[in-house]
């Protein structure tokens, strides 16, 4: 069966003052029905404007897309007239943003903005749309949902809008939906329940999700495949367990290393990835992560490495590199 989403070679740049910078380069993945996608990345690893790049949301100008192709159930996204791709953004494609402070209108009551979609791609009438309105907001677990529907975002805490942004994603049961740090500002017992939400709603009515966040510890708990984002590049992909187990690119082995006890067992210390994420103004050439790897390779720096298969492990274990880390690994375990 075709994949539900298959982008292929999706580059995006921003033209500014101080240059083009090069946010998102060649970036091609696969997604199946039903499955659930963690990206994960440091700050400007590009993981949101591939996002909005896909759905006809990034800002153009500044943004430009290149190149590529985003094919969702067959039809290139990319190709779409702006009025189908609108159809298609909330009804069969639902997003979480990452900043519901600025997200939401303020002038307008959160049934308003909840019921919009609905209103608008199902047809319903106010009744039924503040009937759903209630039931969303109970499903993310806003208490006292049919008072609380007059209100406006303002009166509502941080991590409530969040909700609401939640809300809104899942309000036309998507076929996918895309959440961009959607639970970062909540606190971690209100994190628990709507990553019970997600799983729940992947189980009752098949939703594919695409996660993207900091944590990898959500990732281990909520995907089916995790995808490494950096430099505006995918670096490592695979089924959670294979990737977590045995990382091939020395900075997923970074960023599993700087989780608590991802480290030696007693050590208590917090590894860092040494040096900062690149600027993404000079011409993508090379292995983006190659200037802060101590393993890179002369290779490393002037020549980008594919994205492939990996040895010796299960399929659809990808990593985009020049070195075997297998070996830096080992060297390392050996130390005492
Ligand atoms: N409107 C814009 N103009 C210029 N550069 C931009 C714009 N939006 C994003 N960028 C740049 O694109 C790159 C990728 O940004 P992106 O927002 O996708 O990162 P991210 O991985 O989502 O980071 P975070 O984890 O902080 O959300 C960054 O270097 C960022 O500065
Ligand atoms: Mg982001």
């Amino acid at each position: 069966m075709a994949p539900l989403l298959d982008v292929r070679n999706l580059t995006v740049v921003f033209d500014t003052p101080a240059g083009i910078v090069h946010a998102v380069n060649d970036v091609s993945y696969t997604i199946e029905e039903g499955e659930t996608l963690g990206i994960v990345g440091e700050s400007g690893s590009g993981k949101s404007v591939h996002a909005l790049s896909m759905v006809g949301l990034i800002a153009r100008p500044p943004g430009r897309i290149v190149s590529g192709e985003v094919f969702f159930n067959g039809r290139d996204l990319l190709k779409l007239p702006e009025h189908e791709l609108c159809n298609l953004r909330g009804k069969e494609i639902g997003f979480v943003f990452q900043d519901p402070m600025t997200s939401l209108n303020p002038v307008l009551t959160v049934e308003r903005q909840i019921a919009e979609p609905l209103r608008r791609h199902f047809n319903l009438s106010k009744t039924q749309a503040r009937e759903r309105v209630v039931e969303l907001l109970d499903l993310v677990g806003i208490p006292n949902a049919r008072a609380r529907i007059g209100q406006y975002p303002h009166e509502f805490s941080g991590g409530m809008r969040q909700r609401v942004m939640i809300a809104i994603g899942l309000s036309c049961n998507p076929k996918l939906l895309i959440a961009d740090e959607a639970t970062t500002a909540l606190d971690v017992t209100v994190q628990a329940q709507i990553l019970d939400l997600v799983r729940d709603l992947k189980k009752k009515i098949g939703t594919t999700v695409i996660w993207i966040t900091h944590d990898m510890g959500v990732v281990a708990g909520l995907a089916d495949t995790i995808q490494v984002m950096y430099g505006g590049r995918i670096m490592e992909r695979g089924p959670v367990d294979a990737v977590f187990d045995d990382p091939r690119s020395a900075y997923t082995w970074g960023l599993l290393k700087s989780l608590p006890h991802g480290g030696k067992r007693g050590d208590t210390r917090l590894y860092q990835i040494p040096g900062n994420p690149p600027h993404l103004t000079s011409e993508p050439i090379g292995d983006p992560f190659a200037p802060r790897n101590a393993f890179a390779t002369e290779r490393c720096l002037t020549e980008t490495p594919p994205l492939k298969q990996v040895d010796d492990s299960v399929i659809g274990h990808k990593a985009a590199v020049w070195y075997d880390l297998r070996q830096e690994r080992r060297a390392e375990e050996a130390q005492p």
